[in-house]
């Protein structure tokens, strides 16, 4: 297995370009299934899990071949040759389950493998279960497996969540655009990923409104066609790259990454006492003279702080000076990394959701262990800015979301290689 070797204390400097966003291709992908004609996507990031959702997609019977330029991908299901979304490649990767909304739209019927727990939490489908059901959906579960019928096609219906989800969302909102009739989403998470869709979606002759609120509305069509759509910049590793600039006192300009996205990152980074500011093609990210700041924050629904940066947040205050409280509202089990930084001196308490930081001088090297996605990257930022060599092990979490993240980081001053095993 890969590991990571970081020699840290170097301010980094330079330009690093942000990739297409991991959590906006994966459905877009998934809606290439509802269509019999090719749906063009262009920059999707070069990562393992758009290479799972790929696999997956085409032992659904969809065809996928390079359409030319970097990151640019044709996806063609024009046959639909399985409903079936086995184990094997769903417990690789949760948003596997966005296959399920699709195919039961395209083809009345879908058998989609549950995706289990997973490290931070125990991540229920039930949001998307209930809302298929309220579309007229017969579901059962069958040997770990969810099997919905809707043998004379989906309804329109109103679905009303109870609590926001990104998944959900995405799995009703493909549904319904094939459902007869209007559905209304209300409640709807709010994600730039979810617009992002919502925009191919419409490309592909789909009638959504409200796209951006809470509310969303989809008038129902027969088919839908092909369409080409380019993919949104990913506002998590703008923030990480946002992170890694404050955390080491450098300067970095993150070409193509949109701050309207990451405002709430801005809003917390300014309050610690980093300059953030729009440059002609990105972001600029700076830290004032002086240590960072101590702050307060709780992750949210979009437009709130991200729970996919609590922990590179919690890095960065881990060398801020004073106390930061760290609330965690969204998973009830994403505090993996704080045994791991406690090992390269931070000193953090949990209490339940909260996460008490108090900032220290300096963190020293060590070896760690990476738990996660996020988790993961948040130790290489911790290592960015400790005394000493720190060893991340397990980095094929990394490679799940974070595409070439040695090379720009090293382009950019930072002493950081890959050791293969
Ligand atoms: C997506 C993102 C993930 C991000 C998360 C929150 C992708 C591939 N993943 O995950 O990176 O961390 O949004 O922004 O885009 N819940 C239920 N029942 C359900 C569905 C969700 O109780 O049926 C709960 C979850 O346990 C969690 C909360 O709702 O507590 C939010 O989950 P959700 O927004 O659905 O996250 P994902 O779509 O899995």
């Amino acid at each position: 297995m890969d590991r990571i070797l970081i020699r840290g204390g170097v301010p980094l400097s330079g330009t690093i370009t942000i990739g297409g966003a991991k959590n906006a291709a994966l459905p877009l992908m998934a809606a290439s299934l509802l269509s019999g004609e090719p749906l063009t996507l262009r920059n999707l990031p070069d990562l393992a899990d758009v290479r799972t959702m790929a696999q997956l997609l085409m032992q659904h019977g969809v065809a996928i071949e390079a359409a030319g330029g970097q990151g640019a991908l044709a996806l063609s299901a024009r046959r639909i040759a399985s409903t079936t979304a086995p184990y094997d490649l769903v417990r690789k990767m949760r948003a596997s389950v966005l296959v399920l909304g699709p195919l039961i739209a395209r083809c009345g019927r879908a058998r989609v493998s549950l995706p289990g727990g997973c490290a931070i939490g125990t991540r229920p489908v039930d949001l998307h279960i209930a809302g298929l059901q309220r579309l007229g959906a017969t579901v059962e579960l069958n040997g770990g497996y969810i099997e919905a019928h809707a043998r004379n096609g989906l309804k329109g219906a109103e679905i009303v969540f109870p609590s926001v989800s990104v998944g959900a969302t995405e799995n009703l909102l493909m549904a319904a655009t094939l459902a007869a009739g209007e559905t209304r989403l209300i409640n709807a998470a709010r994600e730039p990923e979810i617009t992002d869709l919502a925009h191919c979606l419409n490309a592909m002759g789909a009638e959504i409104s409200g796209i951006g609120s809470d509310r969303l509305t989809i008038r129902g069509v027969a088919a839908l066609h092909g369409a080409s759509h380019s993919v949104i910049p990913d506002r998590i590793e703008t923030g990480t790259y946002m992170m890694a600039a404050a955390a080491t006192g450098g300067e970095l300009r993150l070409h193509g990454g949109r701050l309207d996205h990451v405002d709430a990152v801005r809003r917390a980074l300014d309050a610690a006492g980093v300059c953030v500011s729009e440059a002609a093609d990105g972001i600029t990210v700076s830290r004032r003279n002086g240590r960072l700041a101590g702050i307060d924050l709780m992750t949210e629904p979009y437009p709130g702080f991200p729970t996919d940066l609590q922990a590179q947040v919690m890095a960065l205050m881990t060398v801020a000076e004073g106390a930061s409280m760290i609330t965690e509202t969204i998973f009830e089990n994403r505090f993996m990394h704080v045994p791991e930084l406690a090992r390269m001196g931070a000193n953090i308490t949990v209490h339940g959701a909260s996460a008490l930081v108090r900032g220290v001088p300096r963190l020293m090297g060590a070896p760690v262990m990476a738990t996660d996605l996020r988790a993961s990257v948040s130790l290489v930022l911790a290592g960015l800015v400790a005394v000493g060599e720190t060893v991340v092990n397990r980095v094929y979490h990394l490679d799940r979301g974070y595409e070439r993240i040695e090379a720009k980081l090293s382009a950019c001053g930072a002493r950081i290689e890959r050791l293969r095993d």
